[in-house]
């Protein structure tokens, strides 16, 4: 077994053995119960050390793809989640890596395999070991100072610089969005959307019936002409936009655009919601709806990079909103976590988050080549090639829907539900196609399906 582990690259040995384990078991199509090769085996043969390899191994029984057994013997484990872990994955069917037997092409988040997670156990240490309040206390209603600190700094860069009373931790941006809509809108209102755009956001709008409108999102940022329309006929009370890396066309706000939705919303006393969850994937800095009007509300996250089960993310907003959200914040939930404040806080200071983010960044680049190169080939056409972030848009020019299920399926992937990122459930015929999920040999086996056999053709 050749894993081909590269030691000039920043991610970490054992990281890159679990990825090439990973991979050989899809290739071979192991049954439950096969053995995989002796580990002292797969180290000489690769030049590993034997703790390298077990410790891959023994990261991938936690995953659930494999099982130990006495003496350092590794087996394919069988895919058993019990009925109720089912149920509760419907919710995030073919949206959420995980380690499903199927490949989800279009997962939301980095699959389980590029998560990292030496730096984030050595926090979760040094919080339970260190920090007594960290452990057993409520958080503050704006989160832990020493957290929002680390956070105003990362945002200086983005030129979005503010005081620390203009800042609230949340329980990931989810709980940020839902603050939001529920303490500045009321049911009856109307938004306008970007369509293609996060699901959750709509289901969210709907909750609260709040009637929305939607603006075609285009690679450079919303459709600025019919957002002038849609202004001027609805007179919407906010707007949501996922400015940077947006979910799903992979597209980032140019400035233009970003100048003009400014103009427009100022002029119609619109409310802006800039949610840009998909900042830290992205080392340039770019241009910032919040870093260009003060009256912006700015939602991050650290879901996409470091853990979506930390549910750490903030809201950046006036200190007259942030006061409101907070009050809501402290009713609905006695605030965030301050266990996952503090285990954050130790990784953006002692650096390890800023090393992490080098990592994924140079990872994604590798693979976005490779997608978009593979897309090429099977003749796909992309929207807007993005250049940065965790999505590509793309749709094939030779089969339907159907048909490119069909084809998925039988090679052990599954696609994103063709209506989820319309506001109005519209079945679209675009893709939304995960760059970290799509190097992995099922996703290259099914693009190279869905090309034209011109073979065939003569
Ligand atoms: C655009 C967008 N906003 C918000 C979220 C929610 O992020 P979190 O996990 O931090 O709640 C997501 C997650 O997929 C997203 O794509």
């Amino acid at each position: 077994m050749e894993l081909r582990i590269d030691r000039q690259a920043l991610v970490p040995v054992v990281q890159q053995i679990v990825d090439a384990l990973v991979c050989w078991l899809h290739c071979n199509n192991l049954a439950p119960g096969a053995r995989l090769p002796p580990v002292r085996q797969i180290a000489r043969i690769n030049l590993l050390s034997q703790s390298c390899v077990v410790e891959a191994c023994e990261r991938l029984v936690v995953q659930g793809v494999l099982e130990s057994r006495q003496g350092a013997v590794f087996v394919v484990a069988a895919p058993t989640p019990d009925a109720r872990d089912r149920q509760d994955d419907l919710w995030f069917q073919g949206t959420q890596p995980g380690p499903s037997s199927e490949l989800q092409l279009g997962c939301g988040g980095l699959p389980e395999s590029w998560r990292e997670s030496d730096d984030l156990s050595y926090a979760i240490r040094q919080v339970s070991r260190t920090d007594m309040a960290g452990l057993f206390n409520y958080s503050t209603p704006l989160g832990l100072p020493a957290l929002r600190e680390q956070i105003l700094k990362r945002l200086k860069p983005l030129a979005i610089n503010v005081e620390a009373n203009r800042i609230m931790t949340t329980a990931g941006a989810s709980q940020g969005l839902d603050l939001i809509v529920r303490t500045l809108f009321k049911p009856g209102d109307c938004v306008v959307v970007e369509s293609p755009g996060y699901p959750m956001l709509f289901d969210l709008l709907r909750l609260h019936a709040i009637s929305m409108f939607e603006v075609p999102r285009t690679p450079h940022g919303p459709d600025v002409a019919v957002l002038e329309q849609l202004l001027l006929e609805h007179r919407p009370k906010g707007l949501f936009i996922n400015s940077f890396h947006h979910n799903p066309t992979g597209g980032s706000l140019v400035p233009v655009v970003a100048q003009r939705v400014l103009q427009l919303t100022r002029k119609h006393g619109v409310l802006l919601i800039e949610d840009d969850v998909y900042a830290d994937l992205h080392s340039g800095t770019g241009t910032r709806l919040a870093a260009l009007d003060d009256r912006v509300i700015y939602v991050g996250s650290y879901s996409k990079t470091l853990s979506s089960s930390l549910r750490v993310g903030f809201v950046v907003a006036s200190a007259d909103v942030i006061a409101r959200l907070a009050e809501v914040k402290m009713i609905s939930s006695m605030g965030a976590s301050r266990f996952c404040e503090s285990v954050l806080a130790c990784l953006l200071a002692n650096g390890a988050y800023r090393k992490l983010l080098k990592r994924q960044r140079q990872r994604l680049n590798t693979d976005r080549q490779a997608a978009l190169q593979l897309l090429e080939d099977a003749e796909w056409e992309v929207f807007g090639k993005p250049t940065a972030g965790l999505f590509i848009w793309a749709r094939s020019r030779w089969m339907d829907c159907a048909q490119m299920q069909a084809r998925a399926q039988r090679h052990g992937v599954v696609l994103s539900c063709a209506t989820a990122f319309s506001p109005v459930g519209e079945a679209a015929d675009w893709q939304r196609i995960n760059v970290a999920c799509a190097c992995d040999p099922r996703a290259r086996a099914f693009f190279q399906a869905t090309a034209p056999n011109r073979h065939q053709a003569f």
